[in-house]
């Protein structure tokens, strides 16, 4: 009896170590991404990690995976939705394939005269129907993160609209970006991130647009002659998440990340603002690359050849998020 007694005291001693170390088993983030550590995004999914990760006490470990070393732009959006990795953050440009069109909205040139006109979309009511039209596809939308407005590059100064005419140019994969640059005569060739580079390096393409930060942090300057800021449009992504992972956390755990995530973002948009303004700097002490403003001329010359897409587009877009995005401009007084 007594033997059996010890036995039987050992045998839930195990069941309670073994359940124990269950319950110590954290729960794990991969968050991938496909810039570098140093931009915006890179440093906000690291002060994401380090906030879920105090705040859980451990329960949750996050694990960032920069510059497309688990996956490529174009492969992560699958991985997500079959739970290979939990958490992105792409740029708005990259929801098209995913039959989620209405996100190139942000794309559209000119679209957001300034930040103030973009942050009423993203963190209003839009922003939230916009999120809304991600759960179909199982995806959950937590903030979004500025990336900046974007430049434009090539080998050749690029001034006024003709100076565009026949460069082939790297685009995400966007339509709305595709019409953009066929507006200017450019001929669009949709590219991973994580190949641009070398595309700009054997001639494969002549130029690209993107934000300050990535092409600081690509060094993009090594293999390209001009960055024009143009300005001309808006680059930004959506964090986001696999829903049934995400529907599938312990609420005080989804709560806490949550909180997590609101605290990130607005970390990141601070940090966009920063780095955008301090790029020009840094981009211009390479001495590799001449970085100029264009003129008010050139500007509106600009402006006057790209805002047809606008029209052109409406129908993919769907008119309604269009307007809906004049609407808030319009509150701030600006007109189109
Ligand atoms: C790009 O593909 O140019 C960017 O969207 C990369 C990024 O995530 O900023």
């Amino acid at each position: 009896m007594k033997r059996l007694t010890r036995h039987a005291v050992f045998a839930v001693a195990l069941v309670l170590a073994g359940a124990s170390a269950f319950a110590q088993q954290p729960i794990v983030i991969k968050f991938s991404h496909v810039v570098a550590r140093d931009t915006p995004k890179g440093q906000a999914a690291e002060r994401f990690k380090q906030l879920a990760e105090e705040r859980t006490n451990g329960r949750v470990k996050v694990d960032v995976h920069p510059n497309s070393q688990l996956y490529k732009d174009n492969e992560e959006m699958d991985a997500l939705r079959l739970g290979a990795v939990q958490m992105l953050a792409p740029s708005m440009s990259k929801f098209g394939p995913l039959g989620l069109p209405q996100f190139e909205l942000f794309d559209l040139p000119y679209i957001f005269p300034n930040r103030e006109v973009l942050h009423r979309v993203t963190l209003g009511p839009l922003g939230k129907e916009l999120f809304k039209s991600l759960e179909a596809k199982g995806i959950v939308g937590l903030g979004y993160w500025d990336n900046g407005f974007k430049a434009m590059s090539a080998n050749r100064p690029l001034h006024m609209p003709a100076d565009y005419k026949g460069l082939k140019m790297r685009i995400k994969s966007s339509k709305v970006i595709d019409a953009q640059m066929r507006a200017l005569g450019v001929l669009p060739q949709v590219m991973a991130f994580s190949e641009v580079y070398q595309a700009l390096q054997t001639g494969v393409v002549d130029g690209s647009e993107n934000s300050l930060p990535n092409f600081l942090t690509q060094k993009f300057y090594e293999v390209q002659k001009y960055l024009a800021l143009t300005n001309h449009g808006y680059d930004g992504y959506a964090v986001i998440v696999n829903k049934k992972f995400w529907d599938g956390l312990p609420e005080d755990i989804r709560a806490t990340l949550d909180k997590a995530m609101q605290d990130a973002t607005a970390y990141e948009n601070e940090l966009s603002l920063k780095e955008n303004a301090e790029g020009v700097g840094k981009i211009k002490a390479t001495g590799r690359v001449q970085v100029y403003e264009i003129t008010p001329e050139e500007q509106a010359a600009l402006r006057k050849a790209l805002l047809p897409v606008h029209k052109e587009m409406e129908s993919r877009i769907g008119k309604q998020w269009i307007d809906a995005v004049y609407k808030e401009a319009a509150a701030l007084g600006v007109r189109y």
